[in-house]
């Protein structure tokens, strides 16, 4: 799925914005804004020309503008691929909806899958398959795994966290709702199997047969953690390890809120929560430094938990101690 971004139908609508693009890259917000008004005057259906309106005054300053554009883009973004619903959520103007928006996460990442590594690696210092991969590495040495038999990682994108898990793991499968991630992802032959899909979604279509799950800078799209954590248990065997990362927020008690960038940030007493009440049991909770943002640092929680290995009775009840974990 792509965003149609490039036309509008008409051509001097084009021009208008073709042009109205060169002053806002030229720092001229409130002007490009104005001229991309003249051009819908000309095509007033035009959902990406109302996204590049609200963007632009966005940038500006002036939200109520912007909300206002954001609201007439809602109106004609019938697939959700402008995250209009998202946008005005952010800006405290309406609610986010539950769980990810599938629409504008496929569209985004169909859109930046060329562009991913080169930007997210190169210029942003992302770190978190390298971190939850040296979490993972201590406690398989903890707990004496010498391999997983079977992992999926959700979200897998072009491949960084399976590229860590591979030698550690028999059979990794990569699961991804951008088709442009997982084909970039498949020229690299890294996973034994790619799946396109929504991960919740897929994982309430599996059995109990998953030893480890990873989710590197995935839950940041999903919203609230616990419709997460609840599809995934049934997915993981018993002993079997999630090593997952979300952003941070320091926003007092808040769980969960939706940051301007339209990536959720989690409260960590909320995150631990959200583990015990999946029934988790939590053996690493480490926070970092994920990667930068518009040249400020994005701190994260970094999360190995394992699902109990055998189910606690009132018989057993005496004592769990490490149990058959998998390897
Ligand atoms: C920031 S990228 C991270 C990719 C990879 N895990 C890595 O560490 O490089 C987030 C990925 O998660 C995918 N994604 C986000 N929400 C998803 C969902 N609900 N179901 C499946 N994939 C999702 C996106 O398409 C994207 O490829």
């Amino acid at each position: 799925m792509t965003k149609t971004f490039h036309s509008s139908g008409d051509v001097i609508a084009d021009r208008r914005a073709d042009y109205a693009r060169m002053l806002a890259e030229g720092g001229e917000h409130e002007a490009a804004a104005d001229l991309m008004m003249q051009a819908l005057e000309l095509v007033p259906d035009w959902a990406a020309g109302w996204d590049l309106v609200g963007s632009y005054h966005e940038k500006a300053g002036s939200l109520a503008q912007a909300i206002s554009a954001w609201r007439r883009l809602e109106a004609l973004d019938d697939d959700g691929i402008f995250g209009a619903t998202l946008k005005l959520a952010a800006h405290d103007a309406g609610p986010a909806g539950r769980g990810t928006a599938i629409g504008y996460v496929e569209a985004l990442f169909d859109q930046y899958a060329p562009q991913f590594e080169a930007s997210l690696v190169g210029k942003l210092d992302y770190r978190v398959p390298e971190i939850l991969d040296r979490m993972l590495d201590e406690e398989m040495t903890r707990m004496a795994i010498s391999r997983f038999a079977k992992a999926i990682d959700l979200g897998c994108g072009t491949g960084l966290m399976g590229q860590r898990l591979r030698r550690k793991v028999d059979y990794l499968e990569g699961v991804d709702i951008s088709a442009a991630m997982i084909a970039e992802t498949a020229r690299k032959g890294i996973y034994d199997r790619l799946q396109k899909g929504e991960l919740v979604a897929a994982l309430n279509a599996r059995r109990a047969d998953a030893d480890l799950v990873t989710a590197a800078d995935v839950f940041i799209y999903c919203g609230a953690l616990q419709p997460v954590l609840a599809a995934l248990m049934p997915a993981l065997r018993p002993g079997g390890l999630v090593a997952f990362s979300l952003e941070a927020h320091d926003e007092g008690e808040e769980a969960i809120f939706l940051r301007p960038s339209l990536r959720y940030a989690h409260g960590v007493q909320a995150t631990r929560d959200a583990l015990v009440v999946a029934g988790l049991d939590v053996l690493r909770f480490d926070t970092a430094v994920l990667r930068f943002d518009r040249g400020a640092p994005i701190n994260g929680i970094l999360v190995v938990a394992r699902k109990p290995p055998v189910e606690l009775t009132a018989a057993n009840d005496g004592g769990e101690g490490d149990g058959d974990v998998a390897a």
